[in-house]
């Protein structure tokens, strides 16, 4: 039996009995979101708060579909509209919507551990939608479902993940959660984008884009963060396209079967070709449908499961999400 967990912060530590759980929940509310009518009275008279601190497209929309499908209030605020911008501190934004009894927080925040500093100071569930350089959690589960969804078992698969390691929060969760999961990882960059001792996370280091993929079931692309220009990570766009960029050439060299992700948001011809982007080997939207239902998933799991059923087994919980309202 799984513990009930109240915060979701991150990837690192989570056994694989916890993430198959997570997944195969994902996959009850994936089938609700192929029904016509979309909305379940699972999370009825819950509230919620999204508190985006940076810019985000995919993760904030998909989380406020997710919590409306649940029937969750939700509200969405950010720093120019909140009173953060007359000066309160985080921490008394944090008390004050406490004191409203919100139920859970989802936040972004472009500092890393400001989720798990929130944790700690709020009876709320606090969901970390990605904190600096440090774990996108539920983008990493989107990322193992849709792998999952593709691959079945993915014990002994082998996933190469491309980019900038060093300052990817994307990549670390995908690294935690694929190593529980069995997955074998190589991460593949400019040595400029690589973290100190990589190694020690139990990924194997690949500075040769060709022999990063040959083997691959999966490539993982991640945005190059082109608001770092200038700060020596690399020389240029046109170099790092020339390099580290997938295109149709590079596919060549793979595996037929293997397929292409990315987080989003993506750089046309800078790591991603248009036409391997727009190809048949790309899953990039797949991903952001799939984002949804684990996203209702960990809101379930973490607000509305608790109490549900004391003896609830892995494989029992998709039997335990109710059916569409009318
Ligand atoms: N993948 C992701 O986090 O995208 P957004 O920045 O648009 O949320």
């Amino acid at each position: 039996m799984i513990q009930p967990r109240k915060h979701l912060l991150g990837l690192e530590g989570m056994q694989a009995q916890e993430i198959y759980q997570i997944l195969d929940t994902s996959r009850s509310f994936h089938e609700i979101l192929e029904r016509q009518v979309k909305k379940v009275p699972t999370l009825r008279g819950r509230s919620m708060i999204n508190a985006f601190f940076e810019p985000s497209t995919r993760t904030r929309v998909s989380f406020e579909l997710a919590q409306k499908r649940l029937s969750a209030d939700t509200i969405n605020i950010t720093t120019s509209g909140s009173s953060m911008s007359k000066g309160e501190t985080l921490r008394d934004m944090v008390a004050n919507l406490e004191a409203m009894r919100v139920d859970m927080i989802v936040i972004r925040h472009g500092t890393s551990g400001v989720p798990h500093m929130l944790a700690e100071h709020t009876r709320a569930s606090v969901v970390n939608a990605g904190d600096g350089t440090h774990e996108h959690p539920t983008q990493g589960l989107l990322d193992l479902y849709t792998m999952r969804e593709r691959l079945g078992d993915l014990a002994g698969r082998r996933v190469t993940i491309l980019g900038d390691i060093a300052h990817s929060r994307v990549a670390r969760s995908n690294i935690w959660g694929l190593r529980a999961l069995g997955a074998r990882v190589t991460v593949c960059g400019p040595r400029t984008m690589m973290p100190k001792r990589v190694e020690d996370l139990g990924v194997h280091v690949e500075y040769d884009l060709r022999r990063a993929v040959r083997d691959a079931d999966v490539i993982n692309v991640l945005r190059i963060q082109l608001e770092r220009q200038g700060t020596n990570t690399f020389p240029g766009v046109r170099e790092y396209a020339r390099m580290f960029g997938i295109t149709n050439e590079v596919l060549n060299t793979t595996k037929p079967e293997c397929f292409v992700m990315h987080p989003g948001p993506m750089n046309r011809g800078v790591e991603i070709s248009p036409e391997v982007a727009d190809g048949p080997r790309a899953v990039i939207l797949q991903q952001v449908t799939n984002g949804v239902a684990v996203r209702m998933a960990v809101c379930y799991l973490l607000i509305g499961a608790a109490g549900e059923e004391e003896t609830r087994t892995v494989h029992e919980l998709p039997r335990a999400v109710p059916a569409a309202t009318a």
